[in-house]
């Protein structure tokens, strides 16, 4: 009994070692223990197919072959400053894909390196894992409309729990307040995120910054993504007011960074609060 408690403590502590390499908090580039299967899913699918056709991003099969290595890396690594540097081949993907920006996604090289190691040898295969979901061709009613309508504005909760849409976003069908500003008008969203295959696509897994933290362990149901995005295609018959967008996702931005920060501190407070009352305990008995 004894001997089996000793291997307990052990294994404990290899336990926690185990978790801290999991979590990126120790090991090399924080590389280990992340796989890059995972990572092209959790980050990439909602953007891009291997060998599906494109989706918001263009197809990914063979882009080892189109593009020099080092230049893919460095593009993954930022998009953005890619493209605001002008390199011809990032502005004639940008414009095929309709002006939307790849996001900046903070993984690291180590694991970009991997990624795009999964892209050379997924590009190979004959049929790739992630040639993508087939999006249902089932024609979109009335009633879908009005279900995502409800999903929309919060009067029907999301299955898993996540926010309203309505507390971020706005569209010009909504009438009164007109919604949140915290996130982009998604009037015209049906159509900026490639239609029913694109837009169910990066609905399945958002990869920007607020939303991947809104719905990352909240994912949205597939029955709850096609009535959504039935009410944003019926959406595109209304003109979008033009709003300053890049002020809106600036503030917007800001404020999400604010409540995560005000959210944070409570959350140590209150922790340290309790671990408080506890060494206080601890000293009264003792
Ligand atoms: C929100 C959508 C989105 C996400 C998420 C996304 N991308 Fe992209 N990606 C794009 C778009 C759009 C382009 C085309 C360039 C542009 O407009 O920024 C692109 C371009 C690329 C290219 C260049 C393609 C070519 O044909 O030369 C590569 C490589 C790429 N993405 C890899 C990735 C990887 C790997 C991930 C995940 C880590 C990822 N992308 C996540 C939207 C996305
Ligand atoms: C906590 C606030 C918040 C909630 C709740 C929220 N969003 Fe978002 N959303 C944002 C922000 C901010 C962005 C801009 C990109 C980013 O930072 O993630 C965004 C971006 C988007 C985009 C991309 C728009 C574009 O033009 O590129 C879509 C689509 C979207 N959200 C759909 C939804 C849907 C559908 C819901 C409800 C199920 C929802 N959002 C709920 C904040 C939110």
């Amino acid at each position: 009994m004894a001997a089996y408690r000793q291997m307990g403590t052990g294994w404990t502590g290899l336990g926690v070692w185990i978790a801290l390499l999991g979590m990126g908090i120790i090991g090399p580039g924080a590389a280990w223990g992340q796989d890059a299967a995972t990572d092209f899913r959790n980050n990439c699918m909602s953007c891009h197919t291997i060998g599906g056709g494109r989706l918001v991003g263009p197809d990914l099969k063979g882009v080892t072959d189109r593009q020099d290595r080092q230049w893919i890396l460095k593009f993954i690594t930022d998009p953005k400053a890619m493209i605001d540097s002008g390199d011809p081949e990032a502005q004639k993907l940008l414009k095929e894909s309709g002006g939307v920006v790849m996001p900046t996604l903070p993984l690291g090289k180590a694991r970009i390196e991997a990624l795009i190691d999964l892209l050379e040898s997924e590009s190979k295969l004959p049929r790739s894992k992630f040639a993508g979901q087939v999006v249902s061709d089932r024609p979109l009613g009335p009633a879908d409309v009005a279900a995502g309508e409800k999903i929309f504005t919060g009067r029907q909760a999301l299955t898993a729990g996540g926010a309203a849409c309505y507390s971020c976003h706005s569209v010009e069908g909504v009438g009164g307040l007109g919604g949140g500003s915290l996130g982009p008008d998604l009037t015209k969203v049906f159509e900026r995120l490639g239609g029913r295959k694109g837009l169910t696509a990066w609905l399945g897994s958002p990869a920007t910054p607020t939303m991947q933290a809104a719905f990352g362990t909240h994912p949205l149901e597939q029955n709850e993504i096609e009535s959504l995005v039935a009410y944003f295609q019926a959406q595109t018959q209304f003109a979008e007011t033009p709003k300053p967008r890049q002020i809106f996702l600036g503030l917007g931005l800001a404020g999400a960074c604010f409540a995560l920060w005000g959210l944070n501190s409570l959350w140590k407070r209150r922790l340290g609060g309790v671990r408080r009352a506890m060494v206080q305990k601890a000293a009264i008995k003792g």
